[in-house]
């Protein structure tokens, strides 16, 4: 495959005009240039079209964090482009409330198995901070059990390195299990007996267990232990929402959380998250403060519309089941057939990269040598690999043929005295948001 010599002077001068401007330098930490290789990554993009992107200066890739998780049908989507532009024309929000909150809503209780009542917001946080309040309201205790990565608000953002301006004392409300060990989760109650209002967890990459004994997953485990012990279950749905199946991953594994929080992939990357549950509990949101100006806003609203009637009316969510599956596992036999200890981990709609070295662990370098060699040949990688229902047959071939010279060059790495010689740029950072 032909490695294009891409230069990025246009990004460069963002770049340095920005860290002049913009704290941090970026909106978003997972998009920012340490997440990727410098020097040999672009690092402002100002358009795309189904899973194609282009970066400021000009230069083309095939796309696979997909603005990490919200673009679930593609960029320049027409159905839902000209749903937002005529509710553009009618107008973006209003002094009082507009019919699509009641559509959207009763939308979404058609197909989220939890959704007997919904209320919207703007980003994940947002709302699985709502479900931690509501949990709370509802059992009068204030200890949380988390499993997983659940945004930037104070509760959550406190049990992170990122904790700077956060009191301490949040710290100690908050405690951690680990997913498919039930027994973490007991622990947590048995320490902290009669305190726990709620258990909130994502369901990451790989499948739920299940125990032989009971034929339960551990999301219907995880279900029974918090409401044996008088607790919420919350199910974060943020990136498996609209992704496993139109009814998440609630549905994909039959199990019914109290409340759920949706986000990337309802709107295929116009603005909205949303808390959806049991009307017992969502029923609390009568009374506990969340309010926000843009919580309603249309554009979010008409987006998550049409949204749904793609995945409802095409085969969406079978492509990128189908799609991802291709990917993964013809990326990952070549990695085995070269001996090569690289993965692309994960369920096919959702996937991330695992890259060992000969010690088998995480390396960065290795990684960055990875991103290199795919973003050389086109392909933009990045932590999560996420396929839309645009990604093409020849999209996946081009991935695949990129992504195993790519792996080639990992091997002769490896072996080599030193791999960072290989690498023409600057390696990637830690990953800010863990992998469990
Ligand atoms: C599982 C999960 N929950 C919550 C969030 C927070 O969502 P947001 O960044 O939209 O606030 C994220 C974001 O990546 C997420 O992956």
């Amino acid at each position: 495959m032909k490695v294009a010599d891409r230069t990025f002077p246009v990004s460069e001068d963002l770049w340095a005009r920005a860290r002049r401007l913009i704290p941090a330098g970026t909106q978003t930490l997972s998009k920012g240039p340490d997440q990727f290789v410098r020097g040999v990554t672009p690092k402002y993009l100002k358009r795309g079209s189904g899973s194609h992107v282009w970066d400021v200066d000009g230069n083309e890739y095939i796309d696979y964090p997909m603005a990490l998780g919200p673009i679930l049908l593609g960029y320049d989507y027409g159905p839902v482009n000209e749903a937002v532009i005529r509710q553009i024309k009618d107008g973006t929000t209003f002094t009082l409330m507009h019919p699509l909150e009641v559509e959207v809503a009763e939308l979404l209780t058609s197909v989220i198995p939890c959704a007997e009542m919904v209320r919207f917001a703007k980003n994940g946080a947002d709302v699985t901070s709502a479900a931690v309040k509501v949990a709370r309201a509802s059992t009068g205790r204030e200890h949380i059990a988390y499993c997983g990565y659940h945004g930037c608000q104070d509760w959550y953002a406190v049990t992170t390195p990122r904790n700077k301006g956060i009191p301490a004392v949040l710290k100690d409300l908050m405690h951690q299990f680990e997913y498919n060990k039930i027994d973490t989760l007991e622990k947590v109650f048995a320490e902290n007996p009669g305190k726990i209002a709620g258990v909130i967890m994502e369901v990451p990459g790989s499948d739920p267990e299940v125990d032989p004994a009971t034929g339960l997953n551990f999301l219907q485990r995880v279900r029974d232990v918090a409401h044996r012990n008088g607790a919420v279950f919350i199910l974060d749905e943020i990136v498996t929402g609209f992704r496993y199946s139109i009814g998440g991953a609630q549905k994909y594994y039959d199990v019914t959380p109290d409340l759920a929080a949706f986000g990337k992939g309802m709107a295929n990357g116009f603005a909205i998250s949303a808390i959806v549950g049991k009307k017992e509990f969502m029923k609390e949101l009568d009374e506990v403060f969340f309010s926000m100006t843009y919580s309603g806003d249309t554009v979010g609203l008409a987006a998550t519309k049409a949204t749904i009637n793609e995945i409802l009316t095409k085969p969406v969510i079978e492509h990128i089941w189908e799609f991802g599956a291709r990917l993964h596992s013809e990326v990952n036999a070549y990695a085995s057939r070269l001996g090569v200890d690289f993965k692309i981990f994960g369920k096919p709609p959702r996937g991330g990269l695992m890259i060992k070295n000969a010690r088998g662990e995480d390396d960065l370098i290795l990684k960055s040598l990875f991103l290199q060699e795919t973003v050389k040949r086109g392909i933009l990688y990045g932590g999560p690999v996420f396929i839309s229902f645009s990604h093409s047959a020849e999209d996946i071939k081009k991935t695949v043929e990129a992504s195993c010279e790519a792996i080639e060059v990992l091997k002769k790495a490896s072996e080599s005295a030193d791999p960072a010689t290989f690498l023409e740029g600057e390696p990637v950072g830690v990953v800010f948001r863990q992998r469990n």
